[in-house]
């Protein structure tokens, strides 16, 4: 697989799935957008491979052949714009709920998970059990091939099953399965060898893992290296590194005062003990173009970029244009995970009101421009009056104080990256 820009789409889950784990008309619409904006890997996010490992109830699923045609339509859509698909394939593990999949989670050993709401108490799978499971990700991988992706993200990160293998907190199996780190690698490590085998050699087989899980007695980086020189043994084409468990979550997806770049020493120590075997990127808070290049500059293949690109579908295009005041940016606010997770709610973006919602909500050029007048210069009034004046009205925009930004801006204080939205509204006001 050959990709147009060092910079992939990292897997953002959105909640545009239907019940039953079918990819909707706008999560399709999600994905092209991005395609459309000049990504030349976009990703879809984590589908499950069972129903039992489905861990929130807009969960996509690839377990059943019927849901294959989401995903073929989603592969038609980027493939218009001359991008490439990539699909994730994950398993919840010990980090499932038992309220939402309405059985039991399983996972290499019975290690309860106490965050959330209500905690998950797993119980250990028989060897039986994992051979299955490590037949229904090829399965998986094998559908989303169908569909017509060009690669296949295994989530081996964020403590999820496979993950959960690697970790002598989680996996305290005995068998072939657990104990030294070869031992604890198996599962993971035949999972992409059955994928390979059912995929053939020309779709890309990516894998996203921790650098470290950041708790004690967890993956630590010497522990994740020495495994990404084990993957480095197959046939997998790039590796990811993310980190973080959900016992670590502020880790795994950082907010507006944690520094950009959090994992790239642990990419740049897993890059050597790869070499040039593996391709490796980078995630977490890399959107800043500059931030980006220099990442990029350091040695690594790819940066990976989730929230960037569910803010603006088309920052690559932007970027490659030159144009980078003009992107929306992603402040780290986590807005989208929380809604998430949120019932009945998609994954909308506080900085960008088309998200996931992009079809219906695009700008169209209004029938009758208007003069208008917006009353109020905090971040809503500075969006309304940026949009309208889109459409082709004539828009005055009248604030009483001395700057623009509202509350934005007291906010801004002791979570810095807010200050990015003031300055890009400001920007587009001018
Ligand atoms: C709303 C949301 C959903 C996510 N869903 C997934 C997912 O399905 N699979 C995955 O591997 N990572 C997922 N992530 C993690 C991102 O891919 C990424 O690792 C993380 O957000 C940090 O990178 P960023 O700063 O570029 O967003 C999700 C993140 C967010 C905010
Ligand atoms: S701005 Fe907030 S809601 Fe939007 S992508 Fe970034 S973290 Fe998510």
């Amino acid at each position: 697989m050959e990709l147009s820009s060092r910079i992939i789409q990292a897997p953002v889950a959105t909640a545009l799935a239907d019940r039953d784990g079918s990819l909707t008309q706008r999560g399709v619409d999600y994905l092209e957008a991005r395609a459309a904006g000049g990504a030349s890997l976009v990703s879809v996010e984590g589908a499950n491979i069972a129903m039992l490992g489905t861990g929130h109830r807009a969960n996509l699923g690839l377990y059943r052949d019927e849901l294959i045609p989401g995903f073929a339509r989603a592969a038609e859509a980027v493939h218009r714009h001359g991008a490439k698909l990539a699909v994730q394939i994950q398993f919840n593990g010990r980090q499932g709920r038992q309220h939402v999949a309405f059985r039991q989670p399983v996972a290499p050993s019975s290690v309860p998970c106490m965050v959330g709401s209500p905690a998950s108490y797993p119980r250990a799978m028989s060897v039986e059990e994992l051979e299955h499971l490590i037949e229904l990700h090829v399965r998986a991988a094998r559908r989303a091939a169908t569909a017509g992706a060009d690669a296949i993200w295994v989530h081996g990160c964020h403590g999820y099953l496979i993950s959960s293998f690697l970790s002598p907190l989680t996996n305290q199996r005995t068998d072939e399965f657990g104990g030294t780190l070869r031992r604890r690698a198996e599962f993971p490590l035949r999972v992409v060898r059955g994928i390979r085998e059912a995929i053939g050699p020309d779709i890309a087989l990516l894998y996203r893992m921790n650098g470290s899980d950041y708790r004690p007695g967890g993956v630590d980086i010497e522990m994740a290296a020495e495994f990404a020189a084990m993957l480095a043994e197959e046939p997998v084409d790039l590796i990811d590194v993310s980190g973080g468990t959900y016992e670590a979550r502020h880790i795994t997806f950082q907010g507006p005062w944690d520094p950009p770049g959090g994992f790239v020493s642990n990419a740049l120590r897993i890059k050597e003990a790869v070499g040039d075997r593996v391709k490796v990127s980078v995630v977490q808070k890399l959107s800043d173009p500059e931030v980006a290049e220099s990442v990029l500059a350091q040695g690594l293949d790819f940066v990976s970029i989730g929230r960037g690109l569910h803010a603006d579908p088309d920052y690559v295009r932007k970027v490659r244009e030159g144009r980078r005041a003009d992107i929306v940016p992603c402040i780290s606010c986590l807005a989208c995970l929380d809604l998430f997770g949120t019932p009945g709610a998609t994954a909308l973006c506080a900085t960008n009101p088309d998200t996931t919602d992009e079809r219906r909500r695009r700008i169209a050029p209004a029938p009758r421009p208007q003069r208008l007048l917006v009353v109020g210069g905090g971040v809503a009034g500075m969006e309304a009056a940026v949009r309208a004046a889109r459409a082709g009205h004539e828009v005055e925009l009248h604030e009483r104080g001395s700057r623009l930004g509202g509350q934005v801006v007291l906010a801004a204080r002791t979570a810095p990256d807010f200050r990015k939205f003031v300055d890009y509204l400001t920007g587009q006001l001018a």
